[in-house]
């Protein structure tokens, strides 16, 4: 007999190419243990006589021990058993399981119910073509059922199968069942959701899950396997699509032979016909379509394949193939809904990396316009998004990219946020719409540039950015090494926390978000400072390692210097210039750097120095000496 539930990845593409030929769905079910989803899975699991044999006699005995009423098979003691098994050792909490029929193999996600899993839910969904709400008959229409709408109406699942299970604790009765239908659909109309089927079950008992039941003569609809094994798939909408390839690899084994490869995310393509690619907007015909078991005349949206073209034109990784006549749109900047999955908050403004497709691009988000309360859909103002919060921002990319709106393609449509720094997932989201700014706004070209600024300064433009603790030193020392460039004969200017607080940055405080957006704008005036030719001395404690990275790939390599004031918190406490860690002490300013928001110290910064040590006009000597044995202070 065939293989069960969760396999091990090298098992579940064993068990796919012996189903080969048959079409592949994948669903989720939302709903609670209690609603029965777990018992539905595992009636799934059994009535396509997919279970092992070993792990049927050992449920059945289970069943007996747990004393189910009437002898039944409890198969949520199966499926919960296997989640169990899955939760030791691997962190991963959506569960794939497996099982296929005559005519159909399908995946099906299970995930956790509760609230704080929506990131869990929005994995598990993403791909899913069919999503099945549980609801349990003698409860109707509840506050998850919506949360759980409302995320699949998102994640823009075309396919809702309404199971009202448990039917036959309340008699099997077609009143009760109208009622839900009707409580529902009211309610899924105002999410978007205009259809779905609903089907009157008892998973328990089998009603309508494979065979119509004899308890509920009054229904006509399909069961449940029935609907499942025909309902048109994902896939098949995608392929009437237009045609869109992301390339994952530019295969070029020898120098006679330059193929891209990827998977058809849309659409179909044949050799012969004109494509785009983007964002470039060169031109080429197909040649070849290549695939392992020989050429093809047609590919279409599922396969993965490389195309070989008729001209030399520059294409690499990360592109996407259109065709002439349906080319994707080109943008940087975005309207999209981000669901929040990471336990550190989404700051506005914080560079983050997005991956759409086969691309991954530096990314920055405005604060969010609202946040969705996925229990009831209102709109909430934020600043930032928390962990499994999910809101509508404004993208920023550094760099334009191929995209189509998530409605019309999940992949093409569809991105992950990941951290700079630590390389995780952090968030995921679906694109709306370009903002038409971003194809408005173009980049002047200015004659006088930032070469003809230096050099009639005569100097080298620098960022000098001293980060460390409030108290630390860091404006006596920058000031010191102003002092010492001026008399140098250098222009400069110093940017100083408390002076550009009263001004440009006045409207910011201390909070997380605050402090991104503060360094973010300083760190775009040094840039601007810099192309005006000036060495830019900059000093703000800057407690974030990803703001300060950002400041650096803002101007170009070797001239951002970050000097690290580095003294330790208990000297700087005791120092307290303002009295500001009195205070703080006292509980009477919050968010104090050191106290209660942290600071992350460079790794590698050019220059650290320990004011223990040193003096500040020593500490500033040694900076003037770097600054020379750099190149920094010759005179152009
Ligand atoms: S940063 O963290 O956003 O880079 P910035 O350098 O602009 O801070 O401002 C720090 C200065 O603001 C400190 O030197 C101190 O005088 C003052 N300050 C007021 N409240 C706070 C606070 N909660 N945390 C740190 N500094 C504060």
């Amino acid at each position: 007999m065939a293989h069960v539930s969760d396999l091990i990845s090298e098992d579940i593409e064993q068990y796919l190419k012996a189903h080969q030929h048959k079409s592949l769905l994948r669903f989720i079910t939302c709903g609670s243990v209690d609603d029965g989803k777990s018992t539905l899975i595992g009636r799934l699991l059994y009535e396509s006589k997919m279970l092992f044999e070993d792990q049927l006699a050992a449920l059945e005995s289970d069943s007996k021990k747990v004393g189910t009423q009437g002898g039944e098979l409890d198969f949520a003691l199966l499926v919960d058993g296997l989640a169990a098994e899955r939760e030791q050792g691997i962190t991963i909490d959506v569960a794939y399981r497996f099982f296929s029929t005559d005519r159909r193999k399908f995946i099906v996600a299970d995930t956790p119910g509760h609230e704080q899993y929506t990131r869990n839910m929005v994995t598990g969904a993403s791909t899913a073509d069919v999503a099945i709400l549980m609801i349990d008959a003698r409860k109707g229409v509840l506050t998850q059922t919506c949360r759980h709408s409302y995320l699949v109406s998102l994640i823009g699942i075309r396919q809702v199968v309404l199971a009202i299970n448990k039917l036959d604790m309340v008699g099997y009765s077609k009143e009760v069942f109208d009622r839900i239908v009707e409580e529902y659909r009211a309610f899924a109309k105002q999410i978007g959701i205009e259809q779905f089927v609903a089907i009157p079950m008892s998973a328990l008992k089998g009603d309508n899950i494979t065979a119509p039941s004899e308890n509920t003569p009054w229904y006509h609809g399909p069961t449940l396997m029935g609907f499942l094994e025909t309902v048109e798939i994902d896939n098949d909408v995608v392929q009437r699509g237009a045609f869109r390839m992301p390339v994952q690899w530019v295969n070029r084994p020898n120098l006679d032979f330059r193929g891209f490869s990827g998977r058809v995310v849309g659409g179909s393509i044949k050799p012969g016909q004109r494509i785009r690619v983007l964002p470039s907007g060169r031109e080429s015909t197909v040649d070849r379509i290549v695939t392992f078991d020989g050429d093809l005349d047609k590919a279409v949206a599922g396969q993965s394949i490389t195309i070989t073209l008729r001209d030399e034109i520059d294409i690499s990784r990360g592109d996407v193939l259109s065709t002439s006549e349906e080319p994707a749109p080109v943008a940087d900047q975005f309207e999209a809904n981000i669901v929040w999955m990471s336990d550190e908050p989404m700051l506005p403004g914080r560079p983050y990396l997005m991956k759409l497709g086969a691309r991954t691009v530096g990314l920055t988000v405005s604060a969010p316009k609202y946040k969705v309360n996925v229990n009831t859909m209102e709109h909430l103002a934020a600043k930032t998004l928390e962990l499994n919060e999910i809101g509508v921002c404004n993208l920023h990319l550094d760099q334009a990219v191929a995209f189509d709106p998530y409605e019309a393609n999940r992949d093409t449509g569809g991105f992950v946020v990941i951290d700079r720094l630590t390389n995780a997932t952090v968030g995921a989201g679906m694109l709306h719409f370009a903002l038409r700014r971003s194809q408005n706004i173009h980049w002047q070209a200015i004659e006088v540039n930032r070469d003809a600024h230096a050099s009639l300064k005569g100097q080298k433009p620098a960022v000098l950015w001293f980060t460390g603790l409030s108290g630390a030193g860091k404006s006596t020392i920058a000031n010191l090494v102003e002092k010492k460039l001026h008399t140098l004969g250098r222009h400069t200017y110093l940017l100083d926390g408390d002076n550009v607080r009263h001004g440009l940055n006045k409207d910011l405080g201390f909070t997380e978000a605050d402090r991104v957006e503060n360094i973010r704008r300083v760190g775009e005036v040094s840039r601007l400072m810099v192309d005006a030719g000036l060495i830019t001395l900059v000093s703000f404690i800057s407690p974030f390692r990803a703001e300060r990275e950002m400041a650096r790939s803002l101007v170009g390599s070797g001239e951002f210097i970050e000097v690290f004031v580095d003294t330790p918190l208990g000297v700087a406490e005791k120092r307290d210039p303002k009295g500001l860690y009195k205070k703080a002490r006292r509980g009477d300013l919050k968010n104090f750097t050191g106290i209660d928001s942290p600071y992350e110290a460079p790794d590698n910064p050019e220059l650290r120095i320990d004011t223990t040590a040193v003096t500040a006009a020593d500490a500033a000597e040694q900076i003037v000496e770097y600054l020379r044995a750099n190149g920094i202070l010759e005179v152009l």
